[in-house]
């Protein structure tokens, strides 16, 4: 894994390596000059200097990444790079650009029956678009990350209004898949390396027809772009807020969404990672991505970095346009920005309500389209709703619009008009057919399983309380358990004991299959959450690939147990009884880690730990070896049926004393229980059959695993 494929990067990369190309989103040449002359007659796009390469050029010093100028020579002029050196992105696959409007967009959600709904976004409408760096800004509270949750599509239900790509309406599964959302906390699994992460993320989110060369080509490049060459092997668990964030953005960036959004990017970093986030973001956005992020608190020299400003205040929109619009708007309002005032803070202040009740009368200009007229002129003509074909031609150019996406005649002739056009439509074509339609997932489930598979193992390998901690426990109550039992397991005189040895067994093998499941599974959900929603993988290959990853380490530490404990206690010497008690602790383990994994999914970590061991001491109380069955009133017999453990314990006496075993050692001059018989009589478990107690077992595994299924299922369907 830790090959540095960097050292081994063509420094002029091939113009379209295997299938995929650089793209149409970057400082191509046609594509952005095309689409600057076409339709954004822009000050901020004008610095997308036209280059000679289609590559992504990305100002390397201007990133502060430090990164060795790998760029095709002559190709200094990258965007914002003015002359300095440059590097390129030129192994991502290319994708069209999006423009996204919206209209009376409204959200609401439900506080109880009494108290009825509360609106979150009343009636904004908007529109981001391809090649600028949206902030989304406004006080706590104010409704930005609802407006971002409802235009990434990861809030779907009560929300109304329109929501158009290119001019189209949104389709949700579509759109979802050619954006990707980058939450505020992101949750990443803290036991695999940088490289590891991103290698992951390439094999799950580019086709399976991308091979592997290509793939580490890929992902050297954005390590080198997002300057994280030399933290490639550290765990990500370790690494530094701005790091993690770099890591979030790059992980989503391999297969170049032409939408991004991001909730707050750079709440707590520090000043400099603040910046190289944001001039990273900027790049980015100048390559032709549409990249709408959320901010607190910009610095002025952060807030200048923005193309386009969307402020909120009490779920409305206060205004839309230009950052350098936002002072001369509040001027014409009456609102003076002071000299050497930062107009980030300005706004927050007036949002705030800090200078007077300005949001109505500031929420009204801005629906009688007053802040229009500050805005970008060359915008005016696509804000009007209906104007697809405008919108389509000005994203046009090298088979940059899908059909699918393509709303004007105009569209086909401006394509075909591009001489580079054929080879690259066909990419852009199949790689979009491919990701649009079918099975949804850019791999299929076999894949994903088995990339999943490998993950989720080496997480476990290196996760210190699921197998570490796990296997000394193990080793080490097992020796205790054979030390306190030692050398009873003949001897009629202690057959008790040993019932008592046999079955905390059971017990021990169930907590400690339960309990580490219930700490980690919440993190590893949210993690999954994420990767989801951005369309990683399917919920059944992250379901399998965790049930199956689990086995062998579970069967390990049983057989480990078991082996100690069955030597030590002189239980007796035949394969198939010591491979009975095996089994049935392997499956208490099982049942045991799949109501942990229930637990874990329904609840927070928290309300698990105690939830866990407070649900098992019924199971064990009606385990049978507190209390006979018989001897439980009759309208609470049926509970001892749901004691998982009682099953595992009968099994495991039934195959200790059970299959017609010779009578016992009597080192005393009477033993009541000489016959094992007779002691499996008086435990009421003289009809136990261990078959069916292993069946009951699986029944329950199978029952519990898949009642955790759809509570995953119903989980995602209400983030939504
Ligand atoms: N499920 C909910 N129930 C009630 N209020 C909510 C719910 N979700 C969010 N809110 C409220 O909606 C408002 C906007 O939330 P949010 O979009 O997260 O704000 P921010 O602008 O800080 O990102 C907040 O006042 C928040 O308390
Ligand atoms: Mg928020």
């Amino acid at each position: 894994m830790a090959d540095n494929g960097v050292a081994s990067m063509p420094s002029s990369p091939p113009p379209c390596p295997e299938g995929l190309n650089n793209g149409l989103l970057v400082g191509g040449g046609p594509y952005v000059s095309y689409g600057i002359a076409g339709v954004h007659s822009h000050s901020a796009l004008a610095k997308k200097v036209p280059n000679d390469k289609n590559s992504l050029l990305v100002g390397a010093v201007e990133l502060g990444l430090g990164a060795a100028g790998s760029g095709p020579p002559g190709s200094g002029a990258g965007a914002g790079g003015g002359g300095k050196p440059a590097i390129t992105l030129s192994n991502l696959p290319r994708r069209p650009s999006v423009d996204i409007q919206f209209t009376n967009l409204a959200y609401s959600v439900s506080e109880g029956r009494k108290r009825g709904y509360k609106t979150l976004l009343k009636t904004v409408s908007g529109a981001f678009w391809s090649g600028e760096l949206t902030a989304i800004m406004g006080p706590s509270g104010a409704g930005k990350s609802t407006l971002m949750n409802s235009l990434a599509g990861y809030r779907t239900s009560a929300l109304s209004g329109n929501i158009l790509v290119n001019g189209r309406p949104r389709n949700l599964r579509r759109f979802r898949k050619m954006s990707c959302y980058i939450m505020q906390d992101d949750q990443l699994l803290p036991h695999l390396t940088v490289r590891e992460y991103m290698i992951v993320s390439a094999n799950l989110k580019l086709s399976d027809h991308i091979g592997a060369a290509a793939k580490r080509r890929i992902v050297d490049e954005l390590l080198e772009t997002l300057g994280l060459c030399e933290c490639q092997d550290t765990r990500t668990g370790s690494l530094s807020g701005g790091q993690r964030k770099r890591l979030s953005i790059a992980l989503e960036l391999v297969n170049n969404p032409p939408v991004m959004f991001l909730d707050e990017p750079t709440s707590g970093l520090d000043s400099s990672s603040c910046f190289q986030c944001l001039s990273l973001l900027k790049s980015l956005s100048q390559g032709g991505r549409t990249i709408v992020c959320t901010i607190h608190q910009p610095s002025a020299r952060l807030f200048e970095m923005f193309d386009q400003l969307y402020a909120l205040a009490e779920g409305q929109c206060i205004y839309q346009g230009s950052v350098h619009g936002v002072v001369p708007f509040l001027a014409s309002m009456g609102l003076e920005c002071p000299s050497y005032h930062n107009p980030a803070d300005y706004v927050m202040e007036v949002a705030c309500g800090e200078h007077g009740e300005h949001v109505p009368k500031l929420v009204t200009a801005v629906a009688n389209g007053k802040c229009n007229n500050l805005y970008q002129t060359g915008k005016s003509a696509l804000q009007q709703p209906g104007n697809g074909a405008s919108l389509s031609a000005s994203t046009c150019d090298c088979g940059l619009s899908v059909s699918s996406m393509r709303s004007g005649p105009g569209a086909p002739d401006s394509c075909q008009s591009c001489p580079s056009c054929a080879h690259s439509a066909t990419t852009l074509l199949d790689s979009s057919d491919e990701s649009l339609s079918g099975g949804g997932f850019p791999t299929s489930t076999a894949s994903q399983f088995c990339i999943l598979l490998k993950r989720t193992f080496l997480s476990i390998m290196r996760d210190q309380t699921l197998t570490q901690f796990r296997l000394i426990s193990h080793l080490t109550v097992g020796l205790l358990l054979g030390a306190i039992y030692y050398g009873i397991g003949n001897e009629a005189s202690k057959v008790m004991n040993n019932a008592g040895c046999i079955f905390f067994t059971v017990l021990f093998v169930m907590f400690t299959a339960m309990m580490p499941t219930i700490l980690t599974f919440p993190m590893e959900m949210s993690v999954f959450v994420r990767e989801h929603l951005n369309y990683w993988y399917s919920l059944k290959s992250f379901y399998l690939a965790k049930t199956v990853a689990d086995l062998p380490f579970q069967l390990a530490f049983s057989v480990v147990y078991v082996c100690i404990v069955y030597w030590m206690t002189a239980q007796p010497m035949e394969a198939s009884r010591f491979f009975m008690v095996l089994a049935m602790c392997l499956l208490v383990s099982l049942v045991a880690q799949s109501l942990g994994l229930l637990i874990g999914a329904g609840m927070s970590v928290e309300s698990g730990v105690f939830l866990g061991p407070v649900t098992s001491v019924p199971v064990l109380l009606f385990s049978g070896f507190f209390v006979n069955f018989n001897t439980i009133p009759p309208y609470l017999q049926w509970l001892s049926y749901l004691s998982y453990v009682r099953y595992g314990f009968e099994g495991a006496m039934v195959s200790v004393y059970g299959l017609d075993r010779q009578k016992l050692h009597c080192s005393e001059p009477y033993c009541h229980y000489k016959s094992p018989k007779k002691f499996l009589m008086d435990m009421d478990m003289a009809d136990a059959n261990f078959w069916l107690d292993a069946a009951a077992l699986f029944a329950f595994f199978l029952i519990l695993r898949s009642l955790t299924y759809f509570i995953l299922r119903l989980k995602l369907r209400s983030t939504r």
